[in-house]
């Protein structure tokens, strides 16, 4: 309950749950390592997801965000095909599922009702199902055959923070794990990059006035901000656009970088702010190529890049860690823009207007 849980020294709970990123990512390790230090998980789930020729990721919000990035962790690591389907649109326009489907429910609260829908409907088929949540014993949590928690505590504040990067770290735990069960090659060590994860997003929350700073700068006025991105970038963009919706009632959208000229270009105007993601060495030229095209029609700018790939005019150059794992660190910079922007705009950052913690309704 909100009442029982301490903001201490912080002005909103939004705040301090960005803050408590770093040590909850700590935590995931911790919960998910075994007595030697190696990762692992219940041995039922190794064993269910391995065994899937497809795995369906259903969830909604932020948690569908998180899903986005979940399906590139399993294929690139596990070597498994992932599809991820907002649960709204699952129960009315169920895909033609594979033979041996696995579902994995993700959701926070473990109580969204469309979520849950969609879990009623594939446990009457005779589908197997994972939950993914912060909240032990919640709905979407007794109704599956399996659960992970989040152990990312309490989130209070509406906009969710915390329980995205958990969502990313448990998923990514569970990609490693059962890629070492079905024997395929992961060529890193999860555990030291979460570690580097950890340390990298302590630094970036101890850069906020920066933050501020972007707000104020590209933010104060606007009545639109759009963000672009390739690859786990372009997912990222989509959960920063979530976050400035939600809380400074900007119109913000995340749009792929490459799809911009088929239609998007058409909304940049003398002054539109578009924040930029380029964290990936794939796909930064052309993300930058992007750019200067929005540029060229007047946009302004802001790039955040991740260190190895900064250039001159960049806005803020996030320190390096394992590329798959950016997500992690990228949507930080996003969750402090969208604060500050809510906070300068004089929004009602924890409790937005319109929107519910969780939605328990279809
Ligand atoms: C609500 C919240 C969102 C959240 C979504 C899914 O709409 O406002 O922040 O992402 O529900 O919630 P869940 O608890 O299933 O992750």
């Amino acid at each position: 309950d909100a009442s029982d849980i301490e903001k201490g020294t912080y002005p909103h709970y939004m705040l301090k749950e960005i803050d408590e990123q770093p040590l909850v990512i700590r935590k995931i390790v911790q919960a998910y390592q075994n007595e030697e230090g190696k990762l692992t998980i219940d041995y039922n789930i190794s064993e269910a997801v391995s065994e899937a020729d497809r795995v369906y990721i259903v969830a909604c919000g932020t948690s569908y965000h998180a899903g986005l990035i979940g399906k590139q962790f399993i294929e690139k690591m596990a070597k498994i095909p992932v599809e991820v389907h907002v649960a709204s649109e699952f129960v009315y326009n169920m895909p033609i599922l594979s033979e041996k489907p696995l579902f994995i429910f993700i959701s926070q609260s473990g109580e969204t009702a469309d979520s849950r829908a969609v879990l009623v409907a594939i446990k009457e088929l005779g589908y197997k199902s994972l939950t993914i949540t912060n909240v032990q014993g919640s709905t979407l949590s007794r109704e599956a055959d399996f659960t992970m928690l989040l152990h990312a505590g309490p989130e209070i504040a509406v906009a969710s923070t915390k329980a995205y990067t958990a969502q990313i770290a448990v998923l990514g735990i569970l990609a490693n794990v059962v890629a070492e069960f079905r024997e395929q090659q992961v060529d890193f060590d999860l555990v030291k990059e979460l570690g580097i994860i950890a340390t990298v997003m302590e630094a970036l929350c101890d850069s906020k006035e920066q933050f501020e700073e972007i707000a104020r700068e590209y933010l104060a006025v606007t009545r639109n901000c759009f963000f672009i991105g390739r690859s786990l970038d372009y997912y990222v963009g989509l959960e920063g656009a979530l976050k400035l919706k939600e809380i400074s009632y900007i119109q913000a959208e995340g749009f792929a970088g490459g799809e911009l000229k088929h239609g998007t270009i058409a909304l940049i105007e003398e002054g539109t702010p578009i924040i930029a993601l380029s964290t990936q060495n794939e796909v930064n030229l052309s993300i930058r190529g992007n750019v200067k095209e929005v540029v060229a029609r007047g946009a302004n700018p802001c790039i955040i890049t991740m260190k190895g790939l900064e250039e001159e005019d960049d806005r803020f150059v996030i320190p390096e860690v394992h590329e798959l794992l950016s997500p992690l660190v990228s949507v930080i910079p996003l969750q402090l823009i969208a604060y500050y922007a809510a906070l300068q705009r004089e929004c009602d950052v924890d409790k937005p207007r319109n929107l519910a913690k969780s939605v328990t309704v279809e």
